[in-house]
């Protein structure tokens, strides 16, 4: 199996922290300052996140590829309104809201795995999607079709791959010269298209259904789209922030459930433990037993551990965007001067913790775990924080307390545990799922159905 240039370049970002807490680099025309401890990240981005919170000039990611408009990379300016509206994601009414959406999508993701458990990693985009689907779109998947899904995955996993990639990027400058001079302009341009090409199609019919007060609740209808919101962009970039959102939140939580199976099959005594919990509260015998769901947030707290122990241990997003400086900055006894990038090294901060090589959800177990960006930084920091993470947290919650309640899993060949293959539309790594008994197959067949007549019944 092919190993990912993202999986080498993961492996290289630990070695970082022998040089100490901070590695500079120069990149072309730009200078990026790694952040390898909490300590440092902690001091300059969050201390300073006044002056910390810039995107590079980024032609070709930014530009061609984002049609300077995907929300996460855009620069001050034309980002600020935007990162306004996305509060409201991270609203504590609306989450509960989106936890039963969450726990109904995924009924859908365990019926997915008794049907077709060979395609457990297609199951987990169709699941992280269609969390995000509703809550931004307000609408489920269920017409949508297995290529447009593989378009919107491909889109986002292309425009993942496009940054740091193109040398350009690393030499904004170039980018000034005549467009003929440019023979790489083409082939992102076709991309940045291909990819707008993709967004309007997911958007348009909502977008119309939203027009006509025919939508159901939804971050486009409520928030973009509400005229009370007073939401100052256009419709093109209404539609760049909301597939945006979808597009950042959907491949984070599928690259994290794919790294969550990883950390299972390497490490079953973990799963058992966490087992041990789910059965104690949901019980064993067929007559008391019921699915995990939501309301046992606060009672398995080791699921939360696993989700901050996956993060670190394998980080999803292991260099956090880099946070470009305004102005100089005197920080501790360093210098330095207006324009560098600060990027987080999530792989060497995760190394920064005792027995850093271990799996061990119970490091996480102070009674802070519940909170998925203390002492973390999975998900950067400053005004950019990702606005997502609470959104996050209950859709990896509710997906893997419920997968360790009903299957049972064992790697179904050779593995690797650094080598994790997210950006592939094909199995990852070897895996093999079974339901855990006819019980729980039952339990997930009953609830499941009770699910669709109660959608069929409120229309
Ligand atoms: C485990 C899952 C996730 C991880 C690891 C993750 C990680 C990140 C990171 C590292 C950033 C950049 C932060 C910075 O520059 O400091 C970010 C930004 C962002 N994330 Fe997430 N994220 C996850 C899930 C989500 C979800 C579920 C959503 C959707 C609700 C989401 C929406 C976004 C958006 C829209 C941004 C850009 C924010 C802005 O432009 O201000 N993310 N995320």
């Amino acid at each position: 199996m092919a190993t990912y240039i993202t999986d080498i370049l993961a492996g290289k970002l630990g070695s970082m922290l022998q040089y100490g807490e901070m590695t500079t680099l120069h990149l072309g025309s730009q200078t990026w300052i790694l952040l390898n401890t909490k300590e440092v990240a902690e001091a300059i981005i969050h201390k300073n996140g006044r002056i910390t919170n810039e995107r590079p000039e980024m032609p070709i990611a930014g530009g061609l590829v984002s049609h300077d408009k995907r929300t996460v990379i855009r620069q001050t300016k034309h980002w600020t309104e935007g990162r306004r509206v996305m509060h409201h994601l991270l609203s504590g009414s609306v989450l509960k809201t989106y936890g039963s959406w969450q726990e109904s999508a995924s009924l859908q993701l365990l019926s997915s795995y008794l049907d077709d458990p060979e395609r457990w990693f297609a199951h987990h985009f169709r699941y992280s999607l269609d969390v995000l689907y509703r809550v931004v779109m307000g609408d489920d998947l269920i017409n949508k079709t297995q290529a447009e899904l593989d378009d919107f995955q491909q889109a986002g996993m292309e425009f993942v791959r496009s940054l740091a990639q193109s040398m350009i990027d690393f030499f904004p400058i170039l980018d000034k010269i005549p467009a003929f001079m440019q023979p790489w302009r083409l082939y992102w341009k076709d991309m940045g298209d291909r990819h707008r090409k993709v967004m309007v199609d997911w958007w348009q019919p909502v977008y119309a259904q939203v027009q006509a007060g025919m939508a159901g609740p939804s971050f486009v209808r409520d928030t973009l789209l509400n005229p009370d919101m007073k939401y100052k962009g256009n419709e093109e970039e209404a539609m760049y922030l909301a597939v945006s959102v979808m597009t950042a939140g959907g491949d984070n939580t599928r690259m994290s459930l794919n790294t969550f199976i990883m950390s299972m099959i390497d490490n079953p005594a973990h799963f058992a433990i966490a087992r041990a919990q789910l059965d104690k509260v949901c019980g064993v015998s067929s007559q008391s037993m019921r699915l995990p769901g939501m309301q046992d947030f606060e009672q398995l707290p080791y699921i939360s551990a696993i989700i901050k122990e996956v993060l670190r241990w394998r980080p999803t997003v292991p260099l956090v965007p880099p946070h470009q400086l305004t102005e100089d900055l005197q920080c501790k006894h360093y210098f330095f001067p207006a324009g560098v990038s600060f990027v987080i090294n999530n792989v060497a901060i995760g190394q920064g913790v005792p027995e850093w090589d271990t799996y061990d959800p119970a490091r996480w177990l102070d009674g802070t775990e519940s909170n998925l960006i203390y002492n973390h930084w999975a998900f950067g920091g400053g005004r950019r924080i990702c606005v997502g993470y609470r959104i996050a947290h209950q859709a990896l919650w509710i997906a893997i307390a419920r997968l360790i309640f009903c299957f049972d899993l064992i790697p179904a060949g050779e593995y690797n545990t650094r080598v994790l293959n997210h950006v592939s539309l094909e199995e990852p790594f070897p895996v093999k799922f079974s339901a855990r008994s006819e019980v729980h197959k039952a339990l997930i067949r009953v609830a499941a159905n009770a699910e669709v007549e109660k959608e069929k019944a409120n229309g």
